[in-house]
Parts: C-alpha cells; structure tokens; sequence
C-alpha cells in the first residue's frame, strides 16, 4: 500500500533479542478509518511490532510517523498523547483501583484544568489545583466521570453494575473490557487491540466481535492482533500476516486467506477462516 494518505506508517522497523530478530524490517500503513489486521502464528513479532509503535519497546532501526510527524522512539505516554491507545496481550488493568478509576486514568492526557504552564512552579501548581479543587477543576472532574460512565455503559451489563468495584475482582474477560474503554476514554486516532479475545469463551468472543464491530462502524481507525480467524476476517478491510518477524503476505481478507505462504505457516492448512473448509483449531485461536 502507497504511504500517501495514511494516518500511521511504520517503515522498516526492526528489533533483535540476543539471536533473535523479532521484527525484521516490517513495513505498515494505516489509513484513517481502516480496520488492520495483524496475523500470524505464535513467535511470529506481532506483539513486539505493537509493542515498537506504541512506545513500549524501542526499535533498532526503523521509523514511525502519524500524520508526517515523527513519532519514533518516543516515550509510551507521548505516544498515547499523540493519539495511540491499546490494549495488551495479557491485560492490564490497575488491579486496585476501580473500573470506574481505571478508565478515567485513560483520560488523563486530556486533563486541562489542573494543568499549569508556569516555568519550575508547574508541578507544584498542579498539586495545589488537585487538592483545593477551584470550580473548573471540579467541573472538568465531573465530565469525565459522565464521559467515562457512557464509555463503560458501552458493555452495558459486563461492566455497568461493577463501575465501582475494584477491578481485581472482576473476572478476567471483565478485565478486558476494562482496558478497552479505558483505551477508548483516550479519544485515541488509532486504536490498538492486542489480542481483545484471548481467554474468552465462544458467547465472550461474540460479544466483543460485537463491540469492535461498533467502533469500527463508527469511523475508528483499528489495528487488531487476534488469532480468531473468522472474527479476523469479517472484521478485517486489510490483512498483514507476518512469519519469523517478517511480512509474508497483505491484502484484503480474501487474498490472505487463500495466500500459499499464510496457509503454509498456518501448518499446512489448505484453508484458514471464513467459510472455507478446513476448519482447525487455528481459525478458532491459538494458545
Ligand atoms: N522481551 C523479549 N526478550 C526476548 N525475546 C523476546 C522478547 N519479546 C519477544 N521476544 C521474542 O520475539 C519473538 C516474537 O515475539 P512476539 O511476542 O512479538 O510474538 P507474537 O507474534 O505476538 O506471538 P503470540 O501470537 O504468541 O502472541 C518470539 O521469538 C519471542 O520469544
Ligand atoms: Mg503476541
């Protein structure tokens, strides 16, 4: 895909571990409004690419730009600023604080009120606004706590009755859920997904295809990492499949599927998703 145009291009990023390159030059372009998915068996870089955009690793060599600006390297909370919001592979939600509190944590690159710009006194400043809580600061207060409210109301039942508790007792699809909305209270460009269905069952799995589904619906531009193939491949505007760090084959749902180096590193099979025959574990997601 040409990069004029996208929103996210990531250009021969690469990152070795000892022996290992984990990412070996990998190109990706995003489109405002598309839905990117990023495929490929276990160990094949996927995490560790998202990992480098996003700012939780820093790449060997490589660069990131959105929107032209240069985003390489930075730090995970410049990037989030900058508009990138995700999830993690193995959920990470802040286990004492409650659901509520976990997704207002996703809005604080938006906080204004209790900020201060003046040289060397900003930090104090702020914690000063923090405790003595003039009009502004509480009124910015109280429409976060209605925005994320209406964020969390978007699981409606999984997550509304539980705004209060703790989220270390949530259950773990909850927890997920969790990290979604607090990823959306960000009013991110891009929004990352590392696998958002990984430990759920089928009726979990179809809920949350449910609720990607609707983001994608309402215009959002969605990176997706998943190994369920056929929520993979309705969902999906574009595919990346990637092998050994690198990229072994793009293009839309129906043209990665059917691609020979897909089906060879998906063990052979002589189809992978969708309708298509061979049915495997694989299409219903790996470890
Ligand atoms: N911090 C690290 N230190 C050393 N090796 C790492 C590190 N992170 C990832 N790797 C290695 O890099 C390779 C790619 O791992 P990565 O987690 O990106 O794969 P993945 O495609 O996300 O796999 P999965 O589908 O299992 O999540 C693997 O060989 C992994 O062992
Ligand atoms: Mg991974």
């Amino acid at each position: 895909m040409a990069t004029e145009g996208a929103l996210l291009s990531a250009t021969g990023i690469t990152r070795r571990f000892g022996g290992i390159t984990a990412v070996d030059g990998v190109d990706l372009h995003v489109r405002e409004g598309e839905f990117l998915s990023v495929i490929g068996p276990n160990g094949a870089g996927k995490t560790t690419l998202f990992n480098l955009i996003s700012g939780q690793d820093r790449m060997d060599a490589g660069r990131v730009t959105l929107e032209g600006r240069d985003i390489t390297n930075l730090t995970p909370h410049r990037i989030a600023e900058n508009g990138i919001a995700r999830t993690f592979q193995h959920g990470r939600v802040f286990g004492n604080l409650t659901v509520m509190d976990n997704v207002l944590i996703g809005c604080h690159t938006r906080l204004r009120a209790a900020r201060s710009r003046v040289p060397v006194l900003a930090p104090v400043i702020e914690i000063l606004r923090a405790l003595i809580r003039p009009a502004p600061v509480r009124a910015e207060d109280a429409a976060m706590r209605a925005e994320a409210r209406d964020i969390i109301a978007t699981f409606g039942e999984r997550l509304t009755p539980r705004i209060d508790q703790p989220t270390y007792s949530l259950s773990y699809a909850n927890r997920r859920r969790v990290e979604i909305a607090r990823a959306l209270a960000l009013h991110p460009r891009i929004l990352i997904l590392d696998e958002p269905t990984a430990g759920m069952n089928e009726s979990e799995t179809a809920e949350m295809q449910q609720i990607i589904g609707d983001l994608k619906a309402q215009g959002r531009t969605i990176l997706l990492i998943e190994h369920k193939l056929n929520m993979v491949m309705q969902l999906s505007d574009r595919i990346m499949a990637m092998d050994n760090g690198k990229v072994i084959a793009e293009g839309t749902p129906a043209q990665v599927r059917n691609d020979p180096r897909v089906i060879e590193a998906y063990l052979g099979h002589s189809s992978i998703g969708g309708t298509a025959p061979a049915a495997h574990s694989l299409t219903e997601g790996a470890p």
